[in-house]
């Protein structure tokens, strides 16, 4: 049965494979090698610490079939709480089954349980798939995301 809760540092090794095979998917796996495993440890123990970030893995018998993270902040306009998705991934053989589903309705849940009125999220404009699945779960196009490489 799938089971959708938060992750731990108990989990470093499981979201490590799913945030490589999202690498691999989204094609930025050239940047592996820049990958230092002390380095990533370390950014993944501080952000599973801060209360502004939230984990949250799918598990079917103990195997990791998808991730999704996100952090919140407060906007100033309005004084509520806006979440945003920086990853997500379902692993290949589950895709197609519902699991990104249960990873973005549990996203949902825990954002407006933390103030929000919004979950954003942003892809690259090649991938459709993500696109096709983001509109299907109720996200709609509000923004054009722009950004400056330093
Ligand atoms: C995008 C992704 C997370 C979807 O996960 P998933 O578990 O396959 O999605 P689900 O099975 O829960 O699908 C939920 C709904 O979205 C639809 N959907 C899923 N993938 C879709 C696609 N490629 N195009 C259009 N709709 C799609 C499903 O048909 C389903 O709708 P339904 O319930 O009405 O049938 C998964 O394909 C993935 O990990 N892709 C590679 C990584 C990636 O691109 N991540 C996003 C970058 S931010």
């Amino acid at each position: 049965m799938l089971e959708v809760r938060k992750a731990t540092v108990e989990d470093e090794d499981k979201i490590f494979k799913l945030i490589r095979e999202l690498a691999d998917t989204v094609g930025f796996a050239e940047q592996a090698p820049l990958i230092d495993i002390g380095i990533w440890s370390a950014t993944l123990k501080k952000m599973l610490s801060s209360p502004d970030w939230v984990f949250l893995i799918a598990l079917e018998d103990g195997d990791a079939l998808g991730l999704v993270l996100f952090f919140v902040r407060p906007t100033l306009t309005t004084g509520m709480n806006r979440a945003t998705i920086t990853e997500m991934i379902v692993t290949e053989a589950a895709r197609g089954k519902g699991v990104g589903r249960s990873l973005v309705e549990e996203a949902k849940r825990h954002a407006l349980q933390m103030g929000c009125s919004v979950l954003a999220v942003s892809t690259e404009l090649d991938n459709a798939g993500a696109t096709g699945f983001y509109r299907k779960m109720g996200f709609s196009e509000e923004r054009t995301f722009f950004e400056a490489q330093l």
